[in-house]
């Protein structure tokens, strides 16, 4: 391609750090449609005649069918996927896909494809992402009032319901899904007409390339264009971002998985057995996906630290651009799937979460709001209350609402029959009403609401 300039050929060494076929032919869809949008424009500039146009058309439509039935051929000496098609173009139509590069770069192509390769797998993400919030949802309404512990540092600490724990994670992905929907239209310009670096002579039409692209438009500046990847990067970081929920979400499987904990039984499908112990059952997909977002974490790290430094405008260096952000999209893709199938087909065991909310003195923080309401007892006074008769409980072995009310008015005679009715695990989650809270009746509001925007209900 540009042999004029050249009086030997590379080295074989040349060649082989040099190729990007390997990987960039994965964006041969955008590498046609980017060509086919490119030459419309051309032809309609009168830059090329319309009947070279129309047969670099065809042509690339011919190269098209054949990478779809066949595979993108690697042959390093063609580099890349811009050359590997357009050689085959030449090799179809003749001199006349010489024509093709008119007016622009592969600069501005790889950045083009590229792009639009992303925009695609923020699209993917979106997807999704959805059918997760959606199965969160389905399971949060079936248990917006199955009682389990609540932790923090993971020791028990108040009651709640397994809805509202499912909500939180419906409420993280919401996040995700919106990082993933700003990144997209951030980045939602047309590069292409940018040429090498200082943009074309040439009377193209940028807006028109743009257009047929699904862009919102051309991008600014030519320098600008060539060399931005904040658009892969931003995508990295959402991707990054919303793995680390999905390895926290994995993890509360992990360990809800476990026999002391057995708060569920994983689907067959999502685990894997032990070849020497016949009666495990592993968290292997959860595992996966908790280790996956160390991988995502470092495809980001890996595109941050090659473009840190770089001068205007393209380096070669960014042509390590996409083996980053195949992988994370790769992966991501594959950890949504496993977490969504792990959610809507895990057999909760409710009946194992409430014994365990029983335990460990999580109504305690009740009996202290109790003494606040029904005594007008100062909140710091009452937690001291409290704390001695969980200290007495405990030394006896037994739950809060065990000891007599003998026992609770030798502590503080200004307690009374009526507190029992608050120390239920029950009677606790009900009581959180406030706006966000755990009560089953705030759950369902939130499944309700979540319900309408992921359009599965009607407005009510
Ligand atoms: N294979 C290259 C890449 O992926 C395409 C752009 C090459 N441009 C250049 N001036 N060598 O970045």
């Amino acid at each position: 391609m540009w042999g004029g300039r050249f009086a030997g050929g590379p080295s074989a060494i040349m060649r082989e750090i040099n190729a990007s076929i390997p990987f960039d032919k994965a964006l041969w869809r955008q590498d046609i449609a980017a060509s086919k949008a490119h030459v419309d424009m051309l032809g309609a500039q009168g830059i090329v005649s319309a009947e070279d146009a129309a047969l670099i058309a065809q042509g690339l439509d011919q190269v098209a069918a054949e990478y779809e039935a066949n595979g993108v051929p690697e042959n390093w000496d063609l580099e890349d996927i811009h050359m590997t098609t357009e050689s085959r173009l030449a090799e179809l139509i003749g001199p006349a896909a010489g024509r093709l590069h008119t007016a622009r770069s592969r600069n501005d192509q790889v950045a083009t494809d590229f792009r639009l390769w992303v925009r695609d797998a923020m699209d993917q993400a979106q997807l999704g992402l959805k059918q997760l919030q959606v199965a969160l949802v389905s399971r949060a309404g079936e248990h917006a009032a199955s009682i389990m512990p609540g932790f923090t540092h993971l020791q028990t600490a108040q009651p709640v319901t397994l809805g509202h724990h499912l909500m939180a994670y419906y409420e993280m992905i919401g996040r995700d899904r919106s990082r993933f929907a700003d990144a997209r239209s951030r980045m939602n310009r047309s590069p292409l007409g940018s040429a090498a670096l200082a943009g074309t002579g040439f009377p193209i039409d940028r807006f028109r390339t743009a257009e047929a692209l699904g862009f919102d438009g051309p991008t600014d500046n030519s320098l600008d264009s060539v060399s931005d990847r904040d658009f892969a990067l931003d995508y990295l970081m959402a991707a990054a971002q919303c793995s680390l929920h999905l390895s926290r979400l994995a993890e509360e499987f992990i360990i809800w998985a476990s026999q002391p904990f057995g708060f569920v039984t994983l689907p067959d499908s999502l685990s894997t057995g032990s070849s020497i112990m016949p009666q495990k059952k592993n968290p292997d997909a959860a595992e996966l996906v908790r280790g996956h977002s160390g991988r995502i974490v470092g495809c980001l790290t890996a595109l941050m630290i090659t473009m840190k430094g770089l001068p205007l405008a393209y380096s070669k260096d960014m042509q390590d651009d996409k083996p980053p952000v195949f992988e994370a999209a790769s992966l991501l893709a594959l950890s949504i799937a496993a977490m969504t199938g792990m959610v809507a087909e895990a057999k909760f065991r409710t009946d194992r979460m409430r014994a365990a909310a029983e335990l460990g003195y999580a109504t305690a923080t009740d009996l202290a709001d109790w003494l606040v309401r029904q005594a007008n007892i100062p909140f710091r006074e009452a937690h001291h209350i409290t704390g001695s008769a969980v200290k007495l409980a405990e030394s006896r072995g037994i739950a809060l609402d065990q000891l007599s009310i003998e026992d609770l008015k030798a502590i503080d005679q200004r307690i009374d029959d009526r507190v029992y009715a608050a120390l239920s695990v029950e009677a606790s989650v009900a009581a959180r009403c406030s706006h966000g809270g755990t009560a089953p009746d705030e759950v369902r509001k939130r499944v309700a609401q979540a319900r309408v925007a992921l359009g599965l209900e009607e407005q009510a």
